[in-house]
């Protein structure tokens, strides 16, 4: 699917975002290695912590659909300027894409682009790397 076509599917994702408390509606795509495109958008609750951001949606759909590797992450938001995805979103998407390419789209036609290593330059990891071991 192209970048354009991302984007629209991002767009649609933000019209079902449910957020009563913020006002603020994302919608995010994000498309595997296989090429398959999978959405999401912010879910709130009124306990704040609860709420989900739409890049952990669309992580949490595509894992849960068999998915395992990423390229590409599209975000649409209600914002003028293009938003990044939040530090924990960052860190749940390091692990299946560290090196995920990430396109936002603010409401303007501003768009920017970034890697997810250039966003996290140092993930956390459970694993010898880091001096762990069972
Ligand atoms: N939000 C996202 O969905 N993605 C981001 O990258 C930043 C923030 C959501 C969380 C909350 O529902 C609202 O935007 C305001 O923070």
């Amino acid at each position: 699917m192209s970048d354009q076509s991302l984007k629209s599917v991002a767009e649609a994702a933000r019209a079902n975002a449910y957020a009563p408390y913020s006002k603020f509606h994302v919608g995010a795509a994000l498309r595997s290695d296989a090429g398959e495109v999978y959405i999401g958008s912010n879910v709130e609750n009124a306990s704040f912590g609860v709420c989900i951001c739409a890049e952990r949606s669309a992580l949490s759909a595509a894992v849960s659909a068999g998915a395992r590797s990423f390229d590409e992450l599209v975000l649409v938001s209600d914002a003028t300027e293009p938003v990044p995805p939040c530090g924990i979103c960052r860190q749940a998407l390091a692990e299946f894409a560290p090196s995920l390419r990430i396109v936002s789209h603010g409401v303007n036609g501003k768009t920017a682009e970034w890697s997810l290593a250039e966003l996290l330059p140092h993930q956390f990891r459970l694993n010898e790397s880091n001096g762990f071991t069972e």
